[in-house]
């Protein structure tokens, strides 16, 4: 009896302090990585595409010379204005203000704009996945001086990538990417949107029937016509078709339901896996995972397989999330944009 009460006490006490952590809004234990969680719930309240900007950006900035904030950078002495932000790769690249938001945030507290990129798209990754999706990110990363646009051009893939250049790519240099975290990680694009200029190619003659439903690139045709591109507009569409409008749904025969896909538009899950199986995707780079038997085993068992993917995509954005610095010279930048000697 008096075991039993110590024990509810212990209980009561328990959900006490998880109440309180719950009305002061606290999420982590950490002091850094809650200011940054309420930063980007506020942000994704704001804007819900913002959220799939941020797990972009992790991978657009730890591709390139490993998680240094490089991707952060407006200018450098070295390459001027021509920084990473000026990619062709990194075309609709986006969620540079919450970074500079959470950065004045936590300015007293000796974070680098690195840690903050991988911080904010670990939050992001597990708000738009319902909380399915989470993993520990470990601080301490530091901030690169150098960011050139031809270099993220060199380093990063693009949509009209074919298996093998995926998986070269992938495997290069520091990174050593399986073919499996591959597939894993071009989930992602489950959520957010594409310019038309990254699947025209998709549109054309070019492309045989067989790696695009008609159904689907019928829809797109008709929604963003390639002739678009020729007089200078470039607009967007979801990458996921399941976040497209009804009427673009039954032009496009898609019907997620029926395809046991949760409708639930812009949520982080493996409806790209679905959709991937049967053409409806929007990249090259997506349909020719198609063409490799381990990469086409991986994407029925993803389909399959929900909670595994949740798990493995998380494992396999703690490893992007620490890629090392490649360059020297690090240091904490005071302002995300520039570095300390142009601070
Ligand atoms: C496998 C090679 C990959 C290629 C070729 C690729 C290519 C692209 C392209 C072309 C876009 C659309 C850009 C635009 O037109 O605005 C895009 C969007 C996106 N990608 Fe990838 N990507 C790849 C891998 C990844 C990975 C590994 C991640 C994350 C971990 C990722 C996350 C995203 C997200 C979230 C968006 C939407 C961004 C937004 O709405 O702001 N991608 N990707
Ligand atoms: C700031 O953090 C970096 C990286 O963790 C560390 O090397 C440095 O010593 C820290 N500086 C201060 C003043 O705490
Ligand atoms: C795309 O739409 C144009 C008209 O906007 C049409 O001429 C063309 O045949 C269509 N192509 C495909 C593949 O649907």
């Amino acid at each position: 009896m008096a075991k039993l009460s110590g024990t509810a006490i212990i209980v009561l006490v328990m959900f006490a302090f998880l109440a309180e952590q719950s009305v002061a809004g606290r999420y982590y234990d950490d002091k850094v990585e809650d200011k940054v969680r309420k930063e980007v719930k506020n942000a994704i309240e704001k804007n819900p595409g913002i959220g799939a900007a941020l797990v972009r950006l992790v991978f657009h900035d730890c591709w390139v010379n490993g998680c240094d904030g490089s991707v952060l950078l407006d200018k450098t002495p070295t390459d001027g204005l021509n920084t990473e932000k000026k990619a062709v790769n990194n075309i609709g690249l986006d969620g540079f203000g919450v970074i500079d938001d959470i950065k004045d945030k936590v300015k007293n507290d000796n974070v680098s704009c690195a840690d903050i990129i991988v911080l904010a798209g670990r939050d992001a990754a597990s708000i738009l996945s319902g909380g399915k999706i989470t993993y520990p990110i470990t601080r301490g990363r530091l901030d690169g001086v150098g960011s050139s646009a031809a270099e993220a051009d060199r380093a990063l893939p693009t949509s009209d990538f074919d298996f093998d250049q995926l998986k070269t790519n992938f495997d290069s240099g520091f990174r050593k990417f399986t073919v499996e975290e591959l597939v894993v990680l071009s989930g992602a694009h489950s959520i957010g949107v594409a310019h038309l200029s990254s699947y025209a190619d998709r549109l054309t003659a070019a492309t045989p029937d067989f790696q695009i439903d008609s159904s689907y690139r019928a829809a797109l045709n008709a929604t963003t016509p390639p002739a678009l591109l020729k007089q200078g507009q470039d607009p967007t569409v979801p990458n996921n078709v399941r976040d497209e409008t009804q009427a673009f749904q039954q032009k496009a025969e898609y019907d997620p339901v029926a395809m046991g896909v949760n409708p639930t538009k812009g949520v982080l899950d493996n409806s790209y896996y679905h959709n991937t199986l049967e053409n409806k995707v929007l990249f090259k780079s997506d349909w020719v995972l198609r063409t490799d038997g381990e990469a086409a085993g991986k994407l029925v068992e993803y389909r399959d397989k929900p909670e595994e993917w949740n798990k493995d995509f998380a494992a396999a954005m703690a490893k992007l999330s620490s890629l090392p610095a490649q360059g020297k010279n690090l240091e904490v930048r005071k302002n995300c944009r520039v570095i300390n000697n142009q601070y």
